[in-house]
């Protein structure tokens, strides 16, 4: 059994949801835990998690967001973390690839969202994107926890976060022929990775170019064995064990 830690599941990019989670189930992958990170995808995918027994959900305002998210929109999410099926805050974090002419309503869009992950004692996903100094600098200031999404960095950076008490998200990239990130992941301990998609982008080898899902969360996991030299059970016993601790999944 695999969990996928990190999928964004809308009618959106999928014509029937309802088969999406049947053929994850089908795959092994169960439970998901889906990304609502913008205020409409927050509203959908809770309604997921009340249809799915095995759908939990992370909320909160990507940084994408951050020139619209008023006082009141933060309300809002600080109530929706209460559900039931809400197991973290995320994705949430920097994102300078498109620029930094708002680094600083990013920055306390970011902060506000951490200090609810405090307050709550919910684990953090973060979105972090060109923009490592500011990500590590400010979650120093913070006593928080969880995963580093999609992390593709360097093993010093890793090291880092794992230091400040962060697992890896690790996904489809690690599949890919001219990524480094297999090099990382044989550097650094199991018990510091958990499985992610990101669906529906970044699908892993072979199905490169085709729309991404839950399902295909054992292909990474595969590479992941054959970096460290052990089964995929292994993998996927470890990395279950680690994402049911982080999410307080049981
Ligand atoms: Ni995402």
């Amino acid at each position: 059994m695999f969990i996928d830690t990190h999928c964004h599941l809308s009618k959106e990019d999928y014509e029937d949801i309802n088969q999406i989670v049947l053929d994850d189930r089908l795959a092994g992958v169960t439970p998901i835990i889906i990304s609502g990170c913008t205020k409409d995808s927050i509203l959908e995918s809770l309604e997921y998690s009340k249809l799915y027994t095995d759908v939990f959900v992370t909320i909160g305002y990507h940084p994408s967001e951050a020139d619209f998210i008023t006082d009141e929109d933060l309300l809002k999410l600080e109530e929706q973390l209460q559900f039931d099926k809400v197991v973290g805050v995320g994705e949430i974090g920097l994102d300078y690839h498109y620029g930094k002419e708002n680094r600083s309503k990013q920055i306390s869009l970011f902060e506000k969202q951490l200090v609810l992950a405090e307050k709550y004692h919910l684990p953090v996903v973060i979105h972090s994107r060109d923009a490592t100094m500011d990500t590590i600098h400010i979650l120093k200031k913070h006593s928080v926890f969880g995963v580093i999404h999609c992390f593709s960095g360097s093993l010093e950076t890793a090291k880092e976060y794992i230091k400040l008490g962060f697992l890896l998200g690790i996904g489809g990239v690690v599949t890919f022929k001219n990524s480094k990130l297999g090099d990382v992941v044989s550097n650094i301990p199991l018990e510091k990775i958990v499985l992610e998609t990101d669906s529906p982008y970044l699908t892993p080898a072979p199905y490169r170019g085709k729309k991404n899902s839950s399902k295909y969360i054992p292909f990474i996991a595969e590479k992941i064995a054959s970096c460290k030299n052990v089964s995929v059970d292994f993998v996927a016993e470890v990395t279950t064990k680690n994402a049911k601790r982080t999410f307080h999944l049981d």
